[in-house]
């Protein structure tokens, strides 16, 4: 999704490397075009953009030289407009006096567009960053001073959204929060602002959290915050960041994408110890225990998890959970929620708008907020009355691998403490995870070279690796662009097994309690010329009846197994991407953050 990033320092000095790297630190978010504007101590402004990568166009555009007093970076991930240069941001207003760029989504754009027309302000592209500028603009140009005019504009402009924005003849940059994130920071001789706080990171470990409804102005030694609604000064304490940079760096991997599916083992582990410490988990138990209903509600992976969430409550809880993606929770159940229902929110960004819409919707009917989340300080975190924070530290790759399993390992914890039993038997986990990367990571690497050119594949699943057959089908479709569906194996004959023909790719995510089930399934698409491969523990008849075999370590527990067997097929698609020429952490059109509807 779109990220920006703001810098005001005291002197002029060379901005382009740093403007670069903050395009760099932003770009796992997902995006199609980039751009820098600088202000020089003279008012100057120097626009550079275009459709492209990040070092594809700081070299054509020689990023790089770009010197000043003030710096915008803008990636945008296209929504209002195609991805094209005019398109890019920042942008200037009609005079050229402002520049600026956004992240969100100004829902009223086209209606917007035709106003600033027919106002007579010069509109060069569709997209709704420019109508941010101009929404200033009408309001500079009536006499209003910056402050006012950006609390003015953020009337007119609906939707969600974050700005950064910056006047020629003034030494301050300002930056506004709606709904979009937003985080300022102290550097060195300067001050910075993000979409996120990875990118400052590497200026900065004195930030400023800004929050909805808040104006930023910053000049090179200060940053002050403002309210939108009434101007009045906000106090805000700084906040000292003590993570380490190597969170953000790949180490000794080739890929963000292979090193977070390498630490899912340590951060297991450390989510287990923080589980065993949190008060936060008997509250939830306590909770759910009482609710009428409970609603487990995320989109895409968080979705998945979810749904072997409540797989996990049936079985070891004896309770049953309603999972829903999130936009359908509000357009299937919104009319029944009730004050007695819970809802657990699920989101690793923590800023999903189709999750926070949900929760909009879960906060009317007075229904209880839980949250699973990995971002700290995320709005999720803000608005759920308890929280389970992930731990998993960032995680850079697009994909999702390391906040899946440790999404599944909450759910199964929490069923397991609801139901009554041990969750020590969870330490076991870590070290399973690390013999299931060790056993699978060649295996998967082999398989895909079988698979590198198949256009199709089906992932068929079954009770408890259902949902499992749905997120390996999903990060296959994310990475290597195949076309990849994941069935219930039981749905499989009442349609799917139609496209089976010779040769056809068909993985069997092969839990321990089903393999009757599941020979019967392999037979009835080997007998089709179907290829069959099972991903499980070892066994036998699935080794005889099956084509290929990637095969996990042996766990009593069938609730465990399922959190294993995603590992390998995480390593399946990463290998496919590599086979198939694709950069598996940045696929193209997704976001990593998804902050619009
Ligand atoms: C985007 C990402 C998916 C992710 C989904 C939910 O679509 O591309 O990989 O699963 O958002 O993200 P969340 O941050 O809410 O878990």
């Amino acid at each position: 999704m779109c990220g920006i990033f703001g810098i005001i320092t005291s002197e002029e000095r060379l901005l382009g490397p740093t403007l670069i790297e903050a395009g760099r630190m932003l770009s796992y978010r997902g995006y199609d075009s980039v751009g820098c504007a600088t202000i020089s101590q003279e008012g100057e402004i120097d626009l550079r953009k275009d459709a492209g990568k990040v070092e594809t166009v700081a070299e054509k555009y020689n990023f790089a030289e770009m010197t000043g007093k003030r710096g915008i970076l803008q990636l945008r991930w296209a929504t209002f407009g195609a991805p094209s240069q005019v398109n890019s941001q920042p942008h200037l207003d009609s005079d050229g006096d402002l520049v600026g760029a956004h992240n969100g989504n100004v829902v009223n754009n086209v209606e917007l567009r035709k106003e600033f027309i027919s106002e007579g302000m010069t509109v060069r592209s569709e997209n709704d960053g420019e109508s941010c500028i101009h929404a200033v603009e009408r309001y500079v140009d009536r006499g209003f001073n910056m402050v006012e005019a950006i609390r003015k504009a953020a009337g007119d402009l609906e939707g969600d959204f974050s700005f950064v924005i910056g006047k020629d003849d003034e030494d301050v940059l300002y930056a506004i929060k709606k709904g979009s994130g937003l985080v300022a920071g102290y550097a060195e001789e300067a001050t910075v602002v993000s979409s996120d706080l990875p990118s400052l990171l590497p200026l900065t470990r004195r930030i400023v959290r800004v929050e909805d409804g808040e104006i930023v102005i910053m000049t090179p030694d200060k940053i002050e915050l403002r309210s939108v609604a009434d101007g009045g000064v906000i106090e805000r304490e700084i906040e000292e960041i003590t993570e380490t940079m190597e969170a953000v760096k790949k180490g000794n991997f080739a890929h963000f994408m292979l090193k977070e599916i390498h630490e899912q083992p340590k951060v297991a582990e450390e989510l287990l110890h923080l589980l065993d410490n949190s008060e936060d988990v008997d509250q939830i138990v306590a909770r759910m225990k009482t609710a009428d209903h409970v609603y487990l509600v995320g989109c895409g992976t968080s979705y998945h998890a979810c749904l072997l969430g409540s797989v996990y409550f049936g079985r070891l809880a004896g309770k049953a959970t309603i999972p829903a993606v999130a936009t359908q929770f509000m357009a299937q159940y919104g009319p029944t929620l009730g004050p007695n229902d819970v809802g657990i929110f699920v989101s690793q960004s923590g800023e999903t708008k189709d999750v926070l819409n949900a929760i909009e919707l879960a906060e009317q009917k007075g229904i209880g907020v839980l949250g699973l989340v990995n971002v700290v300080g995320s709005t999720l975190m803000r608005v759920s009355t308890h929280h389970i924070p992930l731990g998993c530290g960032y995680e850079i790759s697009v994909p999702a691998t390391k906040t899946f399993t440790n999404q599944v390992l909450s759910f199964l914890y929490l069923a397991l403490r609801m139901g009554g039993h041990d969750t020590n038997i969870l330490y076991e986990l870590p070290e399973l995870m690390k013999q299931t990367i060790e056993a699978t990571d060649g295996q998967a690497a082999e398989l895909a070279k079988a698979l590198v050119d198949v256009p199709d594949l089906y992932q068929l699943g079954y009770g408890l690796t259902y949902p499992v057959a749905l997120e390996g089908s999903l990060k296959l479709k994310e990475i290597t662009y195949q076309h990849c569906e994941g069935i219930l194996s039981t749905e499989f004959k009442h349609g799917p097994l139609s496209a089976v023909e010779e040769g056809y790719p068909v993985v069997f995510v092969a839990g321990q309690e089903d393999v009757d089930l599941i020979v019967s399934g392999i037979n009835e698409a080997t007998c089709r010329g179907g290829r069959a491969i099972v991903v499980g523990t070892e066994d036998a008849r699935l080794r005889a009846n099956g084509d290929d075999f990637l095969t996990i370590p042996k766990v009593d527990s069938p609730e465990i197994e399922a959190l294993l067997i995603v590992i390998p097929l995480q390593l399946l698609s990463y290998h496919l991407a590599l086979g198939r020429g694709y950069d598996p952490d940045f696929p193209r059109n997704l976001s990593k953050t998804l902050t619009v509807d």
